[in-house]
């Protein structure tokens, strides 16, 4: 019989597809603790006094960004914070040298966003910090899939056994690859659908059903998460319209109600409304959104503390 993890195997969250199940399971029961953190009057512990976290956002972020600062805020870690716009990156600094420049500094942790996949991979490699990815490319989005899967288990009172449907741009997200990754070790079963120009090669390989009808996908299905359309990674044509899109894919509610009558809605964020939800849906009885959002911060408190904690 295996035992529960008391602490990560490694010192970086790089991704969710080499960590264990009971790891997954010790940072969900940890967010849970820490969510209790924010409903105290008070909503600070000095659990990270005297360690010190650089946040690197080479791309663009509102939830990531701000749920990591919070978080780091709440657990009294000093923090750095820095964009691609205003620093020497804009004066052609190469992504080893800024790293090689704030490792000077002995940060504990680095959290980092970056349009390339891989980039986080690069940074574990030089740094002595640890590494959380906070989103790389098309690669990972490790938080995210744990604030997913924090934020259904919080509604559902299980994984194991759910039936999850992904809709959306298959090809450019990272959102799903997690997804896929954690829902498939916790034994969750997953649906995948999204244009055939935009469905990833391989995917069919990774445990998942596919399909393309969005109708399929939704039947029965206790999760509906929806996946934004990443115009800003598309370079050549994959889509005729958002018209025509939202015909095929768009999550309407009379599509909400092939679901399982007590199923929830999900989104990363941002939406971008009309063409993957309908605004009756994204702000209707099914949407749990907003409460990913505030799940994001406890998650993210979770996996603060256990890299860099007492016990990290
Ligand atoms: N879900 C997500 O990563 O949102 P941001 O891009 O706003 O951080």
């Amino acid at each position: 019989m295996s035992t529960a993890a008391t602490a990560l195997r490694s010192r970086h969250l790089l991704g969710i597809e080499h960590l264990e199940r009971d790891e997954i399971d010790l940072i969900l029961d940890t967010a849970l603790a820490m969510k209790e953190v924010g409903s105290r009057h008070i909503k600070k512990v000095p659990t990270l006094r005297g360690r010190t976290v650089v946040n690197l956002f080479f791309e663009a972020s509102t939830r990531t960004r701000m749920s990591f600062e919070l978080a780091e805020k709440r657990l009294s870690a000093d923090t750095l914070g820095m964009t691609t716009t205003g620093s020497s990156v804009t004066k052609g600094e190469t992504l080893t040298d800024t790293a090689r420049t704030i490792e000077a500094m002995a940060p504990d942790l680095i959290v980092m966003r970056h349009a390339s996949s891989g980039a986080p991979h690069q940074l574990a490699k030089i740094c002595r910090a640890g590494i959380i990815n906070a989103g790389d490319g098309t690669h990972e989005h490790p938080t995210q899939a744990l604030l997913d899967a924090f934020t259904m288990r919080e509604r559902k009172a299980r994984l194991q056994g759910l039936r999850v449907a992904i809709v959306g741009d298959l090809e450019h997200s990272r959102v799903l690859r997690s997804n896929v990754f954690l829902l498939t070790k916790v034994g969750a079963s997953v649906v995948v659908c999204g244009p055939p120009t935009l469905r990833p090669v391989g995917i069919a390989e990774m445990g998942v059903e596919v399909t393309s009808s969005i109708d399929r996908a939704v039947e029965g299905a206790d999760v509906v998460m929806m996946l934004r359309v990443q115009h800003e990674r598309m370079k050549g044509l994959f889509l005729p319209s958002m018209r025509e899109y939202f015909t095929l894919f768009g999550l309407t509610p009379e599509r909400m109600r092939r679901a399982a009558p007590d199923a929830i809605v999900m989104h990363p964020g941002p939406m971008n409304r009309g063409v993957e939800i309908d605004s009756e849906v994204a702000d209707g009885p099914w949407s749990v959104i907003l409460d990913q959002v505030a799940n994001g911060l406890a998650v993210r408190m979770a996996v603060l503390y256990l890299l860099a904690g007492e016990e990290g």
